[in-house]
């Protein structure tokens, strides 16, 4: 099953094609869940007794309109609806529990400009079980490419596989990215060996992180891009020739494991395409 947010804004809207097609590949069903939140108008302190009849109105309208463009897209797609009350993130996380992945907007009805991602985007990406795809409006040409960033350790296994699946499934080319950086040195400037000596350490470990992918999936085109670069700039720049880009929650620097690593974050926040973020394996 496949999970997706609908408040009734475009983002939504551009969640829920996105997670059509996603369902029909995948052949998967999907939910939409619409969370009637009463926060905001502190019903709990000034009831009104037409108000929360109004809020969940809204939110079966959104629905509706959210289902009408799934018949639309993908006709084949078995879809259902809920409606549940409670904070939009906290009903997403639960609904998606046992989700194949869960589908979100960059930005929802929210006011607040200048940030490129709302805070249930934030939240759900950050703490979701399942993969988080983060749905970008704006309507791009296909590129044929997916990309997905590989750090050197094991959980960025899911990731892979994740990418892996996506590429098979859209016929796409499949682009791994390693960036790697030395820190800066106090003194001195680097040995060309030592550089030379990393790289090739550094592109080997790549290559066998994708080797039980690449035996699995034969028919994936993969390029293997290992770049002296900082990662959520050779990301961002990557994905602008890219119909998805796949991250892991977290690399190396695990401080907790509800956070989203600053490489996962810089990219939610930077790339121009839709992200989705897989959590690891540890
Ligand atoms: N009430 C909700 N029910 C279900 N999904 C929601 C709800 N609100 C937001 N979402 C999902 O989250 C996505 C991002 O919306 P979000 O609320 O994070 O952004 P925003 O409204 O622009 O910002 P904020 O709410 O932080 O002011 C939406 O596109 C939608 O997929
Ligand atoms: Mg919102």
């Amino acid at each position: 099953m496949i999970v997706v947010g609908v408040d009734g804004s475009l983002p939504a809207r551009a969640a829920v094609a996105w997670a059509a097609g996603d369902a029909f590949r995948r052949h998967q069903p999907l939910l939409l869940v619409h969370a009637v939140d009463r926060q905001p108008y502190q019903i709990s302190k000034f009831p009104d007794p037409d108000r929360p009849d109004s809020l969940r109105r809204t939110g079966q309208r959104a629905l509706n309109e959210a289902v009408a463009l799934v018949h639309e897209r993908q006709p084949s797609v078995e879809v259902t609806t809920v409606l549940e009350d409670g904070a939009p993130a906290l009903v997403l996380r639960q609904q998606a529990k046992a989700a194949a992945e869960v589908v979100v907007g960059t930005r929802g009805l929210g006011g607040i400009t200048g940030t490129l991602l709302g805070s249930v985007s934030d939240h759900v990406a950050g703490h979701a079980e399942a993969p988080v795809v983060v749905v970008h409006a704006k309507s791009r040409p296909v590129h044929g490419q997916v990309v997905v960033g590989v750090a050197d350790t094991p959980e960025c296994r899911p990731a892979l596989a994740y990418a892996f699946e996506q590429a098979a499934l859209r016929g796409s080319t499949l682009r791994a990215v390693h960036a790697w950086r030395r820190p800066v040195r106090a003194f001195g400037t680097e040995l060309p060996h030592e550089m030379e000596e990393e790289r090739a350490a550094r592109e080997e470990t790549v290559r066998a992180c994708l080797r039980p992918f690449t035996q699995r999936y034969p028919d994936v085109s993969v390029v293997e891009d290992v770049r002296y670069a900082d990662a959520v700039e050779a990301l961002t720049r990557t994905s602008e020739e890219a119909d998805l880009l796949i991250v892991g929650s977290h690399g190396r620097g695990v401080v907790s494991a509800a956070l989203l690593g600053s490489v996962s974050k810089g990219v939610l926040h930077r790339a121009p395409c839709t992200v989705a973020v897989v959590r690891g394996a540890g």
